[in-house]
């Protein structure tokens, strides 16, 4: 089933647990994502950013992610992470993806809320859903390297203004794996819980200590992204397979890396409770 992800994310919301949302980068970590999720019949988000679409086109990501996903019954959705313009929004939705993000962390307040707003209304009439960020989540992605910890009463504006879908709030995670231990400030994603009623994100969900990242979902987090940890996995089965040097067939070490994908996405999902949910 090819379904935008506000209906399972609105789920997740109500019932306590995460949907997980995996960067695909390739067709061999989109069939290992999904081979995962029907093994476990987990909702699913497959996600691209923008240096992903660099390699993996819009176009082709959508024509093997909804083309599967109407092969399956569980619920799959097809998301824009950290969408950085208006255009690449407006070309993955006439593309056919039915969620994206549009990432203004990096604006003032006043032009991220006026940004997201307008991808919100871009959406509209295709029934996709739309993530917003503010505040900033460190580390390699599209954005700055320096945390900025979303501020409450903005979150309040933005979400009020913007009438987004979902937010992703910076709590001190980072992309890609933690120098030490993630410093992640509880406290304020239960203020933001308790003060918005829109189905929140956690960025950053690579190398993060599982028993923080259940916290995080007890306290209201309610999509869970993982990119680099499944990307770390794929490449070291890919060089573990080609240590044999008569390989020369793709099939031989890209089919390790497909299942190297499966194994930690079954992890995240029960660490995300979503299994059984679809
Ligand atoms: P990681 O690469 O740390 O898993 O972060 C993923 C993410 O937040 C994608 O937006």
């Amino acid at each position: 089933m090819y379904i935008p992800s506000i209906v399972n994310v609105e789920k997740a919301h109500m019932g306590g647990y995460a949907v997980p949302a995996f960067n695909a980068e390739d067709l061999e970590m989109v069939q290992g994502i999904l081979e995962a999720c029907e093994e476990m019949r987990s909702p699913v988000i497959i996600q691209t950013t923008p240096s992903t679409l660099k390699h993996f086109h819009t176009y082709e990501a959508s024509a093997l992610v909804r083309k599967l996903a109407e092969r399956t019954d569980i619920p799959v959705s097809l998301h824009l992470d950290h969408g950085s313009s208006l255009d690449l929004v407006r070309e993955a939705l006439d593309e056919g993806y039915n969620s994206v993000m549009i990432d203004g962390s990096a604006l003032s307040l006043r032009d991220n809320t006026a940004l997201t707003k307008e991808a919100v209304s871009i959406a509209a009439p295709y029934g996709a859903t739309v993530e917003g960020e503010l505040g900033t989540i460190g580390g390699k992605e599209e954005t700055s390297n320096v945390i900025s910890y979303t501020d409450p009463d903005e979150a309040v504006l933005f979400a009020e203004e913007t009438g987004v879908h979902m937010f992703a709030a910076a709590i001190g995670t980072v992309h890609g794996f933690y120098k030490g231990l993630p410093k992640l400030n509880f406290d304020l994603l239960k203020e933001i819980r308790e003060r918005i009623d829109v189905p929140l994100v956690l960025h950053g969900g690579s190398g993060i200590p599982d028993d923080m990242v259940k916290k995080t979902i007890e306290l209201g987090i309610a999509k869970v992204n993982v990119a680099t940890e499944l990307r770390f996995e794929a490449t070291k089965a890919v060089r573990e397979a080609l240590k044999d040097e008569k390989i020369m067939d793709p099939k031989k070490f890209m089919g390790p890396a497909r299942k190297a994908v499966k194994e930690i996405c079954i992890r995240k999902i029960l660490l995300c409770g979503s299994e059984g949910k679809a």
